[in-house]
């Protein structure tokens, strides 16, 4: 039998969780509320999606965002200035600046110049280096959102073999980072494969967990598993059949089904996960910024 991870349900707990905390800490106290600012430049169409999904979910809770929406051929130059203004504006708590950039910005200076303080994605070096070495940091919201499921779950991590396939900033680096942590939610062995590695379904078929963030749909089948396995999907894709669209995730879901113990679902899983930890990381971020 496998039992689904429900994103869904699980976001609704911790969407409850994250409200008390606000009536507490932040209502009760007559402090102002937290503060997202989303950057997006361009138009492409899934980070569209991402994008409106983060501000409902803001609204849903009942904190602030602010969208500054650039065109797509800005230059990084303006880029750059918008990251300024929110770094220096003290109404905005944290901010993102949603990826993939176009290929004439260079993402590595866009991520340098935000402010660590309140880079909610804990994409800046100096969160990812802090969180690799068990220091305290904004900790990348699926990366986030995949531990909270596994935890919730019951799920044990630590003496397991964990595959993670992909190696993004976004998810493959730093979950793997995590799960192989000395810590509580860590202490798996952990094989990092990704585009150069032969033979995949080699390591995938001796793993005890597979985390698969590549965004090729329907990749990971049932014959690439072993019985058992507990299998998270991360990859999102928007895919077209004639008028109708639809998300399909990395996993071929009819193969898996059935013989992994454990499966999220797309849609449903890892999706509204991510989205709630970045409200958390905000509401963290907002905390240590009262704390001035
Ligand atoms: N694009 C896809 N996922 C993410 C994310 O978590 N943060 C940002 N900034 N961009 C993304």
């Amino acid at each position: 039998m496998t039992q689904l991870l429900n994103g869904n349900k699980l976001a609704i707990d911790i969407r409850k969780e994250i409200s008390k905390e606000i009536e507490k800490n932040i209502r009760n106290k007559k402090k102002r509320l937290p503060h997202l600012g989303i950057i997006l430049l361009g138009t492409n169409s899934s980070s569209l999606t991402y994008v409106n999904s983060k501000i409902q979910e803001c609204k849903n809770i009942g904190i602030e965002s602010s969208l500054i929406h650039l065109p797509n051929d800005s230059s990084e130059r303006e880029l750059l200035k918008e990251i300024q203004k929110m770094n220096n504006n003290p109404l905005i708590d944290g901010f993102i600046v949603q990826l993939p950039l176009q290929k004439h910005i260079n993402s590595d200076k866009i991520i340098m110049s935000i402010n660590p303080k309140k880079d909610v994605d804990g994409f800046h070096p100096e969160n990812f280096g802090k969180m690799s070495l068990d220091m305290k940091a904004f900790v990348p919201a699926t990366a986030l959102g995949i531990l909270t499921i596994l935890d919730r779950y019951k799920i044990e991590i630590s003496g397991k073999h964990t595959v993670v396939i992909g190696r993004s900033r976004i998810v493959g680096r730093p979950i793997s980072i995590l799960m192989s942590r000395k810590n509580y939610l860590g202490n798996s062995t952990v094989t990092l494969t990704h585009s150069h590695t032969p033979n995949i379904d080699y390591y995938t078929k001796q793993a005890d967990i597979i985390i698969t963030a590549v965004g090729c749909p329907g990749f990971l089948t049932g014959k690439m598993i072993k019985k058992g396995a507990i299998v998270i999907d991360v990859g999102i894709t928007i895919v077209k059949d004639g008028k109708k669209s639809f998300l399909k995730g990395d996993v071929d879901f009819n193969s898996v089904y059935g013989k992994a113990s454990y499966i999220t679902p797309v849609p449903g899983g890892v999706g509204p996960m991510t989205r709630i930890m970045l409200i958390k990381n905000t509401l963290m971020a907002a905390l240590n910024n009262e704390n001035k």
